[in-house]
């Protein structure tokens, strides 16, 4: 490939579409709409950067091409290097890690290689794209070798990376055992940005008891081969946002109003509709969710058919064990309670496993009284913003819990501990009959967060900090071992 040269370069292990391969073998794509996608998209039109990827489909060799202002530069993958890195070691091992353990992670030793030698080639591409003296801005957890990696390669470049997912604290990172070669991946980058403080916090405490560097605050200082100062990595939370203001827009339009109330009366006009939109993992508390109301619908504090839930649990990593077993597992408690509390052309839950298109999800948000974000552990989750964003009216209650990043910025949600069953049962009963006054009190409050906080400042600020970080030779002459 011939030598490329953008001033920024942004790797990821998706690219912004979706590739599809016909028949004939022709290629066709589609923008996907994913939260990565969706929050960078616009530095990516304005920077007229380029994008490092996977274009989704296994085994299929690309040529670089352009979408609308952006330069897509496809990564490979053969079939089993996606069986090994991204649903084994990406989504088998780190994810659940990284969340709590909700689920127990699976540590393979084959899974590990091919994540390095994954790692590496993304590193070569981005790389061979990037600008003398360039930035390159590497994301999530399936890259986090990169950095280093890259710096090896083209020691004159900026790197910058972010972590979307929770960062684990210490004692549940030490279980991984390939642990220092992951922060030592990591701190190949300038600066390394976590959606929480608390994330960031449990970095830096990771480098303090993994490796020898001495750390200041957010300062952490990596030497040469004679023991001083060379650098400095920084690691600090970003929160990540939303294209609030696209969203806001897109929910005011006629044509979506118009479907907000089409979908209410085609759910029979209910007196109060309950929503809950996640990709359908087990990290986003679903099947507590269910529970709840199941309860509250048999305790007869709700009913059928004055209330409704509406769940759209979009297909996610299909092919890990965990994932199939919660399909299984949120299927039949749906069926349960449909069953035992359902009425005839009145289900009590609305099951949708499907993926839809940001209107008909504008739309959704419209439509439902009271949002449930009951996330077990979540980096940022976005779903909880595009409803604050999409509700102009200042109507509509977000139930969210205190384990997702949003609510460190949206206190004025009702938040929940969804492990508390009794707790989330009273919060979403609060919810459900909420005075319209405070509603409209607290929805005020969310949206001035959520509005003031767009994802074009998210990346500037991301940005200008990857920048200010203090360069090579730079000394401290302040810094400690703590
Ligand atoms: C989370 C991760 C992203 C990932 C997305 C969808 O938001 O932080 O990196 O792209 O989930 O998951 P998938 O495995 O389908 O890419």
């Amino acid at each position: 490939m011939a030598p490329a040269s953008y001033d920024l370069v942004v790797v990821s292990n998706r690219l912004p579409v979706d590739v599809t391969v016909a028949r004939d073998g022709s290629v066709s794509w589609d923008r996907s709409p994913g939260g990565l996608v969706t929050a960078l998209e616009p530095v990516m039109t304005a920077e007229d950067g380029a994008w490092v990827g996977w274009s989704g489909a296994p085994g299929l060799e690309l040529e670089p091409f352009d979408v609308d202002e952006m330069h897509l530069v496809p990564v490979t993958l053969s079939e089993s290097e996606l069986e090994d890195y991204y649903e084994g070691f990406s989504n088998d091992t780190l994810w659940p890690l990284y969340h709590d353990v909700i689920e127990p992670p699976t540590f393979h030793r084959q899974w590990w290689e091919v994540y390095r030698r994954v790692n590496q080639r993304f590193a070569e591409v981005a790389a061979q794209q990037v600008a003398p003296g360039g930035t390159v801005w590497v994301h999530d957890y399936q890259l986090q070798l990169v950095p280093r990696m890259l710096r090896e390669l083209r020691p004159d470049v900026r790197i910058g990376f972010f972590n979307h997912i929770p960062f684990p604290p210490l004692e549940l990172f030490a279980q991984l055992p390939w642990r220092t070669a992951v922060v030592e991946g990591l701190l190949g980058a300038d600066l390394i940005g976590f959606q929480r403080q608390a994330d960031a916090q449990n970095f830096v405490r990771v480098v303090r008891r993994l490796t020898d560097l001495n750390t200041r605050g957010q300062m952490i200082t990596i030497t040469d081969a004679h023991g001083r100062p060379a650098r400095h990595v920084r690691a600090a939370a970003f929160p990540i946002a939303i294209d609030s203001k696209k969203f806001d827009e897109l929910a005011r339009t006629p044509e979506v109003q118009a479907r907000a109330k089409e979908i209410r009366h085609e759910l029979g006009d209910p007196e109060v509709v309950l929503l809950g939109v996640d990709r359908l993992d087990y990290t986003k508390g679903i099947r507590h969710r269910i529970k709840a109301f199941g309860e509250l619908l048999e305790d007869g504090r709700l009913s059928v058919p004055h209330t409704t839930l509406v769940q759209v649990a979009s297909p996610s990593r299909e092919n890990v064990g965990a994932y199939q077993q919660l399909r299984d597992d949120v299927e039949l408690l749906v069926g349960r309670i449909n069953g035992d509390l359902g009425e005839l052309g009145h289900p009590a839950v609305h099951y949708l496993h499907h993926s839809y298109p940001m209107e008909e999800m504008a739309a959704l948000y419209l439509a439902a009284d009271v949002m449930l974000v009951t996330a077990l552990r979540d980096g940022m989750n976005l779903v909880a913003k595009e409803y604050v964003a999409a509700r102009s009216d200042d109507q509509g209650t977000l139930v969210l819990s205190e384990f997702a990043g949003a609510a460190d910025e949206l206190t004025s949600a009702v938040l929940v501990n969804p492990h508390d069953i009794a707790g989330l049962k009273n919060a979403i009963v609060y919810a459900a009959r909420i005075d319209s006054r405070e509603a409209r009190k607290r929805m005020r409050r969310l949206r001035r967060k959520v509005l003031d906080n767009d994802v074009a400042k998210w990346s500037e600020e991301f940005l200008a900090a990857l920048a200010a970080v203090p360069g090579p030779g730079r000394n401290d002459e302040q810094e400690n071992h703590d």
